[in-house]
């Protein structure tokens, strides 16, 4: 299968990411988390994003269209994939079924939406805390971790992302509505769109995401 998540910053799609890929069984690949891995080991590509991702805005198509194509080319993505973060502008979307039709002759099967009002969001940034060793995500109140601080999967330190501050949280929802949300009508002209209400407890956004996805045939 192969899967896009789209929703505004902090609708959960890193969340849901994991849950959703494991049950298709498709490698996860989220642009945010590559670029930050970059940023932390001080590549020329992190170095790069860096000031962009600082402010809030997109990085430029041209370095992260690059960036995907490649990792699309990596064999594990050649028979499916979640792609998580990407595209988030119509160039890209366009150039995504370009590099589909060249390299696998295919064509996405779905884009899920998480919808969620930007207040919620808003509620969900200011909270979020990821895992430095495991990019687990949690939530200082939604989803807490048992000692706070400290993943509970693996021990990892969390931290807070430099992008979750309240003024970078507004830019980056504004660019979401000006840049991203135009893909939602040019996936749903091509008859690939799927929306589900993504408020509620975690567990319960990943079974309407599964459900929704059987439409489009995910197994069981
Ligand atoms: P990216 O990392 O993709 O950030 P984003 O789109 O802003 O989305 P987030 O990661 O902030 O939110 P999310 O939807 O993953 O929510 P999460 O699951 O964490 O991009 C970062 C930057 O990289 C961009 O600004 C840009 O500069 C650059 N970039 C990346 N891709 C690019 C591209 N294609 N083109 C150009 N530039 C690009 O959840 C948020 C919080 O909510 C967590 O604390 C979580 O625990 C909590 N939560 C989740 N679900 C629930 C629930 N159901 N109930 C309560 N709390 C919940
Ligand atoms: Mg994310």
């Amino acid at each position: 299968m192969r899967l896009v998540l789209v929703g505004p910053p902090g609708a959960g799609k890193g969340t849901q990411a994991q849950f959703i890929a494991e049950h298709v069984d498709v490698p996860k690949i989220s642009t945010g988390d590559i670029f930050r891995a970059n940023v932390s080991a001080g590549t020329p590509l992190g170095l790069q994003a860096k000031e962009y991702m600082d402010r809030g805005d997109l990085v430029p198509d041209e370095v992260t269209i690059d960036m995907v194509r490649n990792r699309l080319a990596e064999p594990d993505a050649l028979q499916g994939f979640l792609l998580d973060g990407f595209p988030r502008t119509v160039p890209q979307a366009e150039t995504l079924d370009d590099i589909l039709r060249e390299t696998a002759d295919s064509k996405l099967d779905v884009v899920l939406e998480l919808v969620v009002d930007s207040d919620e969001v808003v509620r969900r940034l200011s909270g979020r805390r990821t895992c430095r060793r495991c990019n687990h995500i949690w939530h200082v109140d939604f989803d807490p971790p048992a000692v706070e601080g400290v993943c509970d999967i693996d021990k990892g330190e969390l931290y807070q992302r430099d992008d979750d501050k309240a003024e970078t949280i507004k830019n980056r929802l504004e660019v979401y509505d000006d840049q991203t949300a135009p893909l939602i009508a040019y996936y749903a002209g091509r008859g690939v769109l799927v929306g589900i209400d993504a408020t509620g407890p975690v567990d319960d956004v990943t079974t309407r995401a599964i459900d929704a996805l059987r439409g489009f045939g995910a197994d069981d």
